[in-house]
C-alpha cells in the first residue's frame, strides 16, 4: 500500500525522524488556521499518490495565512497525472541549504534490501542515475544486520554527502530505517532530505510503501488505506477476508485457488468470443475452506456488481470436498434469498463429486445449472451472460 506524504509523515514522527511540522486537511479556510497556529511560513502541499506535484504546481510557499488560503484554493481540486487533489498539507517552511536523496528498498532482483543516496537531491532521481550514476550510491544492506549509526555514516558519505553533516545525516538516515523495519515497509523515500543553514538534516518529504502481506501485525496502519480510491466492491471484498479483484466483463468468476481460477478467468474468456464477445467480471478466490460463509460472503460480492450476468462457480474438491462446497452453495443461496437474482453454473470436480453433484441436483434451485466440464461449464456462463 503506497501512503500519502503526510501518512509517510505520521510514521516519521513516530520513530523520531525529523521533518517539519505540519498538518492536513481539506479546506483552503483551514489551511489557513493552520497556518497562522503555526505562525511561520508555509508550504501549502497537494496530497496525490504521484511524483513531480512540485513542478505541476502543487507544492507552494505561503508566506502568510492569507497566501496560505489562495494556495489551498488553487491546489486543492488540481489535477496532476490524472489524480485530483483533496487534500493539502500545511507544513513549517524551513529554510534550505541543500538537497539530498535517500531510500531503502526491497532489491527483489539481487534478494537484498538497498540504501540509495544522493547529494544530488530534490529533483527526479530518475534523471540523477541516468546521467550522473556515480553521483547516486547503492549500498545493499544485510537484513540481518540492519542499519546502525556507523553504517548510516557511512551511506550518507558513499552519497557524496559533505562531511560537516555526515553525523547529523547518519542519525535522520538511521531512523528512516528503523521506520523501514519497524512498520514492515517496502520502500522509504525522502527527497528532498534537506541541509538547513544551521546543518541540521530533515526530512521534507516523505514516499512510504508498506507490505501489505504484514498488515497481521499492524492494526494502527489500516486507517491509511484510502477508502475514496478503492472500488467498494473490493472494499467489502477486503473486509470479508477475500482474495477478489474486479475487473470489466459480465460473468461472474468464483473458484478455489489462485491456479484454478486464473485458468478459468482464461477458459471464460475463450467461451466468450463465441458470445457476443464476454468477458470475465472479476478474480475471487474463495480458498481452500469454501464453507457456506464464505459462499455466500463471495457470491453476494458478485452478485452486486451491476455488470455481472451470470456467475460461474468452478470448484475443484480438495480437502474441502465437493460435497461440502455444495451444501455451502445450497446454503448461501438461502442466506442471499432474494439477493440471488442471477443464474449460476456450477462445475465441481474431485474428491466427492458425485454426492456434491446429488445434493445440488436435489435441491434443485431454479437458478442453478450443473455443468460436467471447466470447458462446459465456462461456455454456458458465457451464453447466459450474453443473452
Ligand atoms: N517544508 C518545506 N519547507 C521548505 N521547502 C519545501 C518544504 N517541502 C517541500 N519544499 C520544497 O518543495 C520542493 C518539492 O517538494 P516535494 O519534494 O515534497 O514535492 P515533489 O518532489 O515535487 O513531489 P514528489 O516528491 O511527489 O515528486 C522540495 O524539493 C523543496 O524544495
Ligand atoms: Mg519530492
Amino acid at each position: 500500500m503506497d501512503l500519502f506524504e503526510y501518512q509517510a509523515k505520521e510514521l516519521f514522527v513516530k520513530h523520531g525522524v525529523p521533518s517539519s511540522e505540519g498538518r492536513v486537511t481539506d479546506t483552503a479556510e483551514d489551511a489557513r488556521a493552520i497556518a497562522a497556529e503555526i505562525g511561520k511560513p508555509v508550504m501549502i502541499k497537494s496530497q496525490v499518490k504521484a511524483g513531480g506535484r512540485g513542478k505541476a504546481g502543487g507544492v507552494k510557499y505561503a508566506a502568510t495565512p492569507d497566501d496560505a488560503l489562495t494556495h489551498a484554493n488553487n491546489i486543492l481540486g488540481l489535477d496532476i497525472k490524472g489524480h485530483i487533489t483533496k487534500k493539502v498539507l500545511v507544513a513549517e517552511a524551513k529554510d534550505i541549504a541543500e538537497e539530498y536523496y535517500i531510500s531503502f528498498l526491497l532489491d527483489r532482483t539481487n534478494r537484498t534490501y538497498l540504501a540509495m543516496c544522493s547529494v544530488e537531491g530534490g529533483m527526479e532521481i530518475e534523471e540523477v542515475a541516468a546521467t550522473k550514476p556515480d553521483r547516486l550510491a547503492k549500498v545493499p544492506v544485510d537484513a540481518v544486520k540492519g542499519v546502525d549509526l556507523a553504517f548510516a555514516r557511512s551511506i550518507a558519505e558513499q552519497g557524496h554527502l559533505p562531511a560537516e553533516v555526515l553525523d547529523a545525516a547518519a542519525v535522520t538516515i538511521q531512523k528512516l530505517w528503523e521506520v523501514f523495519v519497524a512498520e514492515d515497509a517496502t520502500l522509504v523515500e525522502v527527497n528532498p532530505l534537506v541541509r538547513t543553514p544551521q546543518d541540521e538534516i530533515l526530512a521534507l518529504d516523505g514516499k512510504v510503501t508498506l507490505d501489505e502481506n504484514a498488515e497481521f501485525r499492524h492494526a494502527d496502519h489500516a486507517e491509511f488505506a484510502d477508502k475514496d480510491a478503492t472500488d467498494p466492491l473490493e472494499l467489502k471484498a477486503k473486509e470479508n477476508d477475500l482474495n477478489y479483484v474486479k475487473l470489466d466483463g459480465a460473468v461472474g468468476i468464483i473458484g478455489n485457488g489462485a491456479g484454478l481460477v486464473m485458468s478459468t478467468l482464461d477458459v471464460v474468456a475463450y467461451a466468450g468470443e463465441k458470445h457476443s464477445g464476454v468477458k470475465p467480471a472479476n478474480f475471487l478466490d474463495i480458498g481452500g475452506g469454501a464453507s457456506a460463509e464464505v459462499m455466500a460472503n463471495g457470491l453476494d460480492v458478485i452478485l452486486n456488481d451491476s455488470q455481472v450476468k451470470s456467475v460461474f462457480v468452478n470448484v475443484f474438491g480438495g480437502i474441502t470436498a465437493c460435497d461440502a462446497v455444495a451444501n455451502g452453495i445450497v446454503k448461501a443461496l438461502e442466506i442471499l434469498g432474494d439477493e440471488a437474482n442471477k443464474p449460476l453454473v456450477v462445475r465441481l470436480d474431485g474428491n466427492r463429486v458425485e454426492e456434491g453433484r446429488k445434493i445440488l441436483a436435489e435441491a434443485a434451485h431454479p437458478l442453478v445449472t450443473l455443468a460436467q466440464t471447466m470447458d462446459e461449464g465456462a461456455d454456458k456462463a458465457a451464453e447466459l451472460a450474453a443473452r
